[in-house]
């Protein structure tokens, strides 16, 4: 069984860019630059918040955290997307989400130029991603194909399960697999908490991707011999071993489940630290198509 390694291979994706621009430093062009907008203090946000702006400074990417008030209206906000849209030096913005409720979440990510759609949100870039043309992918989908690629694992043909229909994660990397592709060419199943003999459609697939968002959802009856498991869950459940505090596990029963693999994801370390790589990999590839490089 292989550990498939988010540490490892964020922190190459890292390196690979910081390279990049230094590059373009050396050239004497400017480095990309992300936005990042939110609203509220919600903490959870503001520590994604964190770690996004962290990477920026790693990779030499430029950033700028606009904080806007709890209380803000959604046409004020709109406004505020309205400027970045027109900014010539602003190459991406994420929202970050959740907004508060007198906030349309759909308007706001509609009002985005999807060629600064950096998160891969925007119904534009969603109905690219169908169709198979060249896109920003949100952040999950891209880490997953992400991890796919760089231990070479084999899609093409294979069957893979999909374990969770979510607009963000499920639906997304289900679309991607399909495609003509590396990583794709795959026969994608999309399962879910309606489907009938869940079990032994997960057994059959030769990779599943759980995103149902349940702590230990997946048990080692559920997966064949040799399959490829990514975990997509952050759970956090009470900690048997301290108690009072919490821990963060996966949807899968990764101590039963990983004997069984061929590769698996763990949680922490896994599909959970690529997804601010697949931001600076998306913001990237707005600057370039911004300024004309191939
Ligand atoms: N909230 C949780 N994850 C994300 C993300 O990837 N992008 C945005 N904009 N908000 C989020």
């Amino acid at each position: 069984m292989i550990l498939l390694d988010g540490k490892k291979i964020s922190s190459d994706i890292k390196t690979e860019i910081a390279e990049i621009v230094a590059l373009f430093r050396k050239k004497g062009l400017r480095p990309p630059h992300l936005v990042t907008v939110s609203v509220g203090e919600n903490a959870a946000s503001q520590s994604y918040i964190r770690s996004k702006i962290k990477a920026c400074e790693k990779v030499g990417f430029d950033s700028t955290n606009i904080k806007l008030d709890q209380n803000i209206s959604e046409s004020e906000l709109l406004d505020v997307i309205e400027k970045l849209n027109v900014d010539p030096l602003v190459d991406g913005f994420i929202v970050q989400l959740p907004l508060p409720e007198s906030i349309d979440e759909f308007k706001i990510i509609s009002s985005i130029d999807p060629s600064k759609d950096v998160d891969g949100f925007h119904p534009v870039n969603l109905g690219k991603l169908l169709i198979g043309i060249d896109t920003f992918i949100s952040a999950t989908p891209m880490g997953i194909l992400e991890m796919l690629k760089r231990y070479n694992i084999p899609t093409e043909g294979k069957d893979i399960a999909v374990l969770g229909r979510s607009n963000i994660v499920g639906k997304p990397i289900a679309v991607c697999l399909m495609q003509k592709t590396y990583p794709g060419d795959a026969s994608v199943s999309v399962l879910h908490s309606r489907t009938k003999n869940l079990r032994e459609k997960l057994r059959a697939a030769d990779i599943v991707i759980a995103a149902i968002g349940k702590p230990h959802f997946v048990t080692s009856d559920m997966v064949g011999e040799n399959a490829v498991v990514i975990d997509v869950g952050i759970n956090s459940i009470p900690d048997a071993k301290n108690p009072g505090l919490t821990k963060l596990v996966g949807d899968v029963d990764f101590d039963n489940v990983a004997p069984k693999c061929s590769y698996i994801t763990p949680v922490p370390g896994g599909v959970g630290l690529m997804t601010v790589a697949a931001l600076l990999l998306n913001t990237l590839k707005a600057y370039k198509q911004r300024n004309g490089i191939d």
